[in-house]
């Protein structure tokens, strides 16, 4: 869920709905805004994407004040409707609460409060802290205490932003895992999930720590403790462009994080290779000695970013030879991993806020792994618990699926394997120097991919009315195949599925019939050319039952264009870095067969781009 959070000079109600449209990619099932005005409070709230809400605003438009709060929500309890949004009030009215995360222990207060006559009118876990709220503030008399005194009462995982009718100057947050940060202006303040919600007003931050509450004032703030002490906090510069965060003449985020990708990889390279091809990796804050002890790497991540994690085991024990193991994020602690001291945890995370993938790097660290995150945003919960961190910097990505953020998730893993291979002095030193320059290359290589797309996005449109379309890949390319499958299946809502390309004909070629759409991403012929010819044979299995190819292979690649009934060139560079550029068709390819069915690329049905619960 996205949450703002103003007290200033300007219209709150304003500020505020701007600042949940930056927010929306966080959820968009129902929205919010409450603000103090006129000795009350007034609040709006409705069903559906951030336009209802909106639309709502101009028929019946909130007293005016400079105090206010808002909501973009991604359901947890309670289905996607008017009541369920936020803000939730206290039955006076005089208090309103957002609120993203969950309340383990909602039902045990529930049944307190019922008993105590409120009347509860929402089947939401954030109402039941409306009316602790209100109960809190009249024994308190002050917001900020009232917040305290009820923290301390929850269980769970939450972020709260309040505001009272007795206190128009004031917002109130308290922060427990999932993330919230301070924006300070001049004369006026904000608070945020992301600060993506208040770039375009301020670009100093201060972010908060777990279990601390926050009152901003006009002025300032006041950081406490859920105990009432003070509490230490850090300040920081945001060096996100604003413009980063707009469209800048796409129809929609995803078509131009998906342009940004020569740039954002580039970035990520950026100031981590020296001159002699060496690679300085300081923000790596793990000591080399330690680094040499690990005997086992384990990568913990969700979604695509699992995908970049599996890449990653291919280059890590290619490069290092450690063992490596790739684990969904939401798995891994409930099977009891067997992990010490000499473990590496490397937990991949766009967000740095996705609940199961914190859950699994908390698993790590009690056994006594070391952690060390690959993550998007600065100061994000996964790399603040984590040992150390290397920063993708893509940017910040608004669209749901990701694109840009998991090539530079990509370019980080490699870096991770090359840089544990520089330390550990294996005998890969040479290949080592070698691959850093072919990293280097890349940005130039996804530009020129983008320029030859016109052919895909044609036969996307053509694909449009199919209803189920199969991906395979060998090694690095299988999981392509899954990143394209799972692409189509957000974007497009089509069936789609990724299959290693050798285990087709143990069960999965069964589904080919005549005229399925089967993508095929083809390994360099160079190198590993036995790779090359097995899956030359699995195209030719595939068709001879009527599949209808599509084959992604390098430029020059002649052996595979007899069976392709459309090609797709891809400019040649390693089996191992093929990734970066073989994903590139397939972000496009769906994109535009999502668009062709009529549905909105940037904010899928159901999904969410940050999810805050396990
Ligand atoms: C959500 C998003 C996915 C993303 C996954 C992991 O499910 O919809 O696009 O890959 O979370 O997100 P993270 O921020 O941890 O990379």
């Amino acid at each position: 869920c996205g949450i703002v959070g103003y007290v200033g000079g300007q219209s709150a109600q304003d500020v505020v709905v701007a600042g949940l449209k930056r927010l929306e990619y966080r959820g968009y099932d129902s929205a919010g805004v409450a603000v103090p005005a006129d000795g009350g409070l007034a609040a709006a709230k409705k069903a559906g994407k951030l336009v209802n809400l909106e639309k709502e605003l101009k028929d019946r438009p909130l007293p005016a004040g400079n105090t206010g709060l808002g909501h973009t929500r991604w359901a947890t309890h309670g289905g996607p409707t008017d009541a369920n949004a936020h803000p939730h009030l206290d039955n006076a009215g005089r208090v309103a609460v957002v609120h993203n995360g969950i309340i383990e222990n909602f039902a045990v207060l529930r049944e307190e409060l019922t008993g105590r006559g409120h009347h509860l009118a929402s089947e939401t876990d954030t109402e039941v802290v409306a009316h602790l709220l209100a109960e809190a503030y009249s024994s308190a008399g002050e917001l900020a205490e009232a917040m305290r005194q009820v923290c301390r009462r929850l269980e769970g995982a939450f972020t709260l932003v309040a505001v009272h009718a007795d206190e128009p100057g004031t917002v109130v947050g308290a922060r427990r895992n999932s993330p919230l940060v301070v924006g300070v202006g001049d004369g006026e303040m904000f608070l945020a999930s992301d600060v993506a919600a208040f770039i375009a007003h301020t670009r100093s931050a201060i972010e908060l720590g777990q279990d601390q509450v926050v009152e901003l004032r006009r002025d300032g703030a006041t950081v406490t403790g859920f105990d009432g002490r003070p509490a230490g906090t850090r300040a920081y510069h945001v060096d996100w462009d604003a413009s980063a965060a707009e469209k800048g003449g796409y129809a929609s985020f995803m078509l131009k994080e998906i342009a940004d990708q020569p740039k954002a990889v580039a970035d990520t390279l950026l100031g981590r290779i020296g001159a002699s091809g060496a690679l300085h990796l300081d923000e790596v804050r793990i000591p080399p000695h330690e680094l040499r002890e690990v005997d086992k790497v384990v990568v913990v991540a969700c979604g695509t970013a699992f995908h970049a994690g599996m890449i990653a085991k291919y280059a890590i024990e290619h490069i290092t030879r450690l063992p490596c193991e790739t684990e969904l994020a939401s798995e891994f602690r409930y099977r009891d991993p067997i992990l010490d001291g000499r473990t590496l945890v490397v937990a991949i995370s766009q967000s740095g806020e996705t609940m199961d993938t914190l859950m699994a790097l908390r698993h790590a660290r009690e056994q006594g792994a070391r952690v060390l995150a690959i993550c998007n945003t600065n100061g994000s919960t996964i790399p603040r618990e984590s040992d150390a961190v290397l920063y993708t910097h893509a940017g910040p990505e608004v669209a749901v699926a990701s694109t840009k953020a998991f090539l530079t998730q990509l370019v980080a893993c490699y870096l991770v394997a090359l840089y544990l291979g520089q330390v550990r002095g294996t005998k890969w030193g040479d290949e080592i120097r070698t691959v850093v320059r072919q990293l280097s290359d890349i940005p130039r290589q996804v530009e020129a991919v983008l320029g030859t797309m016109e052919p895909v996005r044609k036969l996307a449109r053509t694909l449009a009315d199919r209803d189920t379309v199969l991906f395979v890949g060998r090694h690095v390319g299988y999981p392509v195949a899954l990143e394209g499958a799972l692409k189509l299946k957000e974007l497009a809502y089509m069936h789609a599925e990724g299959f290693a390309a050798g285990e087709l004909k143990h069960g999965p070629i069964a589904l080919v019939d005549e005229g399925l759409p089967v993508v095929v991403i083809v390994p360099s012929p160079r190198g590993r050319s036995v790779l090359h010819d097995k899956i030359v044979s699995n195209i030719q299995e595939i068709r001879a039952r009527g599949a209808r190819t599509v084959v992604i292979a390098e430029d020059g690649d002649e052996a595979v264009v007899p069976y392709a009934d459309h090609l797709v060139r891809i400019p040649a560079v390693p089996t191992l870095l093929q990734p970066l550029v073989a994903t590139v068709p397939l972000q496009v390819f769906a994109c535009e067969l999502a668009t062709a069915r009529g549905n909105e690329v940037d904010q899928p049905r159901n999904l969410a781009k940050s999810v805050t619960v396990e």
